[in-house]
């Protein structure tokens, strides 16, 4: 099971003076279960790219295929709502699509649509809630515009849940959030993933993606150019620095600590485990200074 990029292209506004190729021969897999983080400079097609997973843009050239299925294929046309539905999307600033009276009928308003019976209906909304930690007592009467900002997005988050998708797709889903808010939000995202969604997140943060994600990719100009294990793309520093991007704070230090000639590995990502490696290196170095 997984979400196919198959050689996708993808042309804005073509045949006018402004037309872009946002995207030049993507592909990529994205495996059932994983943690795939998506980065790339402003403008390098990321956004375009995740709107390809759920049909939401159709290729200009290539294929798109969920669990096996082709979106937009020309036989199965009717594909595309149903695969579409394993697929949810969470857009940037996500709180600008509330607009129901009251945050019970703004998390139903997917499923509603997808006619489920009302029973159904409350208690996916009341898990999508949960999920999101959101007390379902205390807020499904309030207005969606009465909440704060992290709220609010949880609400809309909850919305897309309540669709139960298969693959969850966020773009830059702390965006904006104050240090709090934003550890809480990948937090809640973390724990996603570890109940079995997967999740495909965009971000600006490298830090972010060092923390959570599995597998990365780096989109540059349309073209996705680095793929792996975090700490095997965020080796690439000189390769990064090129396309205005870089690497997460801790392996700047890593890095800043071997040139100034303490040997460290500077592949590692997790805290504890780069804690533990700077003292070893020190204490290493005290024994040479005695010996
Ligand atoms: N609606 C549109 N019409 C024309 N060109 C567009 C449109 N949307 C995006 N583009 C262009 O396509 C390219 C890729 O844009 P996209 O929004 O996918 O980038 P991004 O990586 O998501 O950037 P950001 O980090 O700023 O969100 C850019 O050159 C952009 O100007
Ligand atoms: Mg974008």
């Amino acid at each position: 099971m997984s979400l196919t990029v198959n050689d996708v292209w993808y042309t804005y506004q073509e045949g006018t003076p402004n037309e872009s190729n946002a995207l030049q021969g993507i592909n990529l897999t994205i495996n059932k279960g994983e943690f795939l983080g998506i980065v790339g400079h402003t403008g390098s097609g990321k956004s375009t790219l995740i709107q390809h997973l759920n049909g939401l843009l159709k290729p200009s050239k290539g294929q798109v295929l969920v669990d096996g299925l082709e979106l937009h294929s020309k036989e199965n046309k009717k594909s595309l709502r149903e695969i579409r539905m394993k697929v949810g999307i969470v857009f940037q600033y996500p709180e600008y699509q509330l607009f129901e009276e009251t945050v019970e009928k703004d998390i139903a308003f997917g499923p509603k649509n997808l006619g489920l019976e009302e029973k159904e209906i409350k208690q996916r909304v009341k898990k999508a809630m949960k999920l999101m930690n959101l007390d379902y007592q205390a807020l499904k009467d309030v207005s969606p515009f009465d909440l704060s900002g992290g709220q609010k997005r949880k609400v809309a988050i909850a919305g897309v849940l309540a669709m139960e998708p298969e693959y969850l797709i966020l773009d830059e889903p702390a965006a904006g959030l104050d240090p709090k808010g934003r550890e809480e939000f990948l937090e809640l995202i973390n724990h996603l993933h570890k109940e079995g969604l997967t999740v495909i997140m965009v971000s600006h943060s490298m830090d972010d993606i060092a923390r959570y994600a599995q597998r990365m990719v780096v989109l540059h100009q349309g073209k996705l150019v680095l793929e792996g294990k975090p700490q095997e793309v965020f080796t690439h520093v000189e390769e990064l620095e090129s396309m205005g991007l870089s690497v997460p704070t801790l392996t700047k230090l890593l890095h800043a600590l071997k040139a100034k000639g303490l040997p460290v590995n500077t592949e590692l990502i997790e805290i504890q485990q780069i804690k533990a490696e700077i003292l070893r290196a020190l204490q290493e170095r005290k024994g040479e200074a005695h010996a």
